[in-house]
This record gives structure tokens, sequence and C-alpha cells, in this order.
């Protein structure tokens, strides 16, 4: 499908703030810049900034400070990949068509580059210029979604524990809500509080996020069924080779797709208020039920 406009031009607008945001590579060490810079900049599609951005511009037109937490996500975006890649969680040559960090500079310096992008990220998030107030809410959502009560952490624990045994949906959906949907809900959610959204409006865009989140993390799972590895840039079939707890496992490819629409069916609902002001939003959730990468 054709890509919206915005979407390029929100992704050159984040790709120039991740560079001036992240350390330069000649500084002191230069080899852990080198690993951080070459996973930012390894291709990725920078939904979650873009989500983050276009939230915020739902709530006022200059999105120059939403460009922290847009940054902030994609560092610890970032981190959750280099690492999820390890020999020791999916032991992953190829993401994005390119080498693993640990295959580009080996275990110990992937490792450590992981544990400086989730840094960096909450550095970013306190220099936001924004209000006091904003800036401990944004770090509580974006925190708590990268942790392990129904955060990123605790949903990656519970998706190592599950491979090979049979799952209910009821624990498949905790697996994605907190695995992927979690972080996709908090960039949402960060990009209205940064822009000055009421608390109701918070709320409301957080239940749009959360929607949005378990829509991508099913879309995930259809596409490593359907498409090859030229297309995703990674190893397609891994999901059905290490029996992992996916939505085409438990409810056939059928019913996973039908999900799919129903999904950004409800993230949608919750935009009814803002009319033509979220129209971006609109199609973001279009987009991430079609995508094909
Ligand atoms: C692909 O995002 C990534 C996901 C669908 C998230 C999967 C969740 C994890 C790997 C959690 C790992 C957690 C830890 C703590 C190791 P994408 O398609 O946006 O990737 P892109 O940035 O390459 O486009
Ligand atoms: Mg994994």
């Amino acid at each position: 499908m054709m890509l919206p406009a915005f979407f390029e031009e929100d992704r050159i607008a984040v790709d120039a703030s991740l560079g001036r945001l992240m350390p330069a590579e000649t500084m002191q060490p230069p080899s852990i810049h080198t690993a951080m810079r070459y996973s930012v900049f390894a291709g990725g599609k920078r939904i979650r900034p873009i989500l983050c951005l276009e939230t915020a511009r739902v709530f006022n037109p200059d999105v120059a400070a939403a460009h922290y937490p847009a940054c902030a996500i994609e560092f610890i975006h970032t981190y959750s990949l280099i690492h999820d890649d390890l020999p020791a969680l999916d032991n992953d040559d190829l993401r994005r068509g390119k080498p693993t960090s640990h295959k580009k500079f080996g275990e110990a310096a992937a490792i450590l580059a992981g544990d400086a992008l989730l840094t960096l990220a909450f550095e970013t998030i306190a220099a936001a210029p924004v209000d006091a107030n904003r800036r401990v809410a944004m770090l509580t959502e974006i925190s708590v979604a990268a942790g392990t009560i129904n955060g990123m952490v605790g949903g990656q624990v519970a998706d190592l524990e599950a491979e090979g045994k049979r799952i209910t949906p009821e624990a498949l959906e905790y697996i994605h809500r907190s695995k992927t949907a979690a972080l996709i809900r908090a960039s949402v959610s960060s990009g209205a509080l940064c822009a000055g959204a009421t608390p109701g409006d918070v709320t409301r865009l957080r239940n749009f996020g959360e929607s949005l989140g378990l829509l991508f993390q099913v879309t995930d799972d259809i596409l490593d069924v359907e498409e090859s590895s030229a297309a995703l840039g990674k190893t397609a079939g891994k999901d059905i080779a290490q029996q992992k707890a996916t939505y085409p496992a438990v409810h056939g490819l059928d019913r996973a797709h039908q999900i799919a629409n129903e999904l950004s069916a409800k993230a949608i609902v919750e935009l009814a208020p803002y009319g033509d002001r979220a129209s971006r939003l609109r199609e973001i959730a279009e987009y991430l039920v079609e995508r094909r990468t």
C-alpha cells in the first residue's frame, strides 16, 4: 500500500532528532557509541515515534517538544531488539536486513549498547522542554510500559516461558499486550501528555494506543507466517520453528486477520471526538492492518 506522505516527513524529522540526541561516534568511548548508532540507524520504520508526534499534533501544531519522548521510545525499542536477538534469547543473525548487533560487534558490546540506549531514553525524557509535571508523567507512562508489570520485560518473560507449550487465548493476549502493545500505548500517551492534553484526553488516547499496539503484534505474527525473510529483513517462519505463542497458532490465520480488523475499528472509535484533527492517527490505524513489513 502507499504510505501517506506525512510518514516520510515525520521519519526524516525523527531521524534528525535521533542523531542530535545521541552521543557522537567520536565521544569516548567510541566503540559503544558506534554500536548504539548502528542499531538506531539500521532502517527501522519509526512507527512509535511517528505515533508520538502525530498524537501530539492533535493537541498542538508545534511538536518540537514531542521529539524527546518520541526518540526516547525509539531508543527503548532499539534496546529491546538488540537484546531480543542475542543468543540467549531469540538468537537471530539478521535484523532489518542487516547483521544483528552481536554479530557485528560481539555479545558484550551488544549487551552494553542495549543497556546504554535504555538509560539514554530516561535522560532524554527528563530533558524534554515542557513543564516538570508533564515530564514526570511521561517518565511514569514510559517506564511502566517498559517494565515487568504488564510491560515489555514482563511480556518477554511470559513469551519465553510459553515456548513449546499450549497456551490459552487469554494468556496469549497478556503476552502481546505487555510485550508490544504497552510501548506503543506509551508512544501515544506520552505524545498527548507532552502536547498539553487533558487527563480525559490522555485516557482516551491511551485506549487508542492499547488497541493499536495489540493490533501491531497480531499483524507481526501474521507477517511471520505470510511473508518472506527478504520482505521482512529478518528470519521469517521463526515463530513456528520456535513453537512461539502467536495469534495464527492459537486462533488460525483467518481469525487472526479478523481480530486485526476488529482492533483497528476499536482503536478508531476512540478518535471520534477529535474529528479531522485525528485523520493522520486514523490513517496509521488503517496502515497497521494492511502493512506487509
Ligand atoms: C518489531 O517492531 C518489534 C516488535 C513487534 C516487538 C517485539 C517485542 C520484543 C522483541 C520485546 C523484547 C524485550 C526485551 C526486554 C528483550 P518494528 O516492526 O517496529 O521494528 P522496526 O523498528 O525494525 O521497524
Ligand atoms: Mg522474541
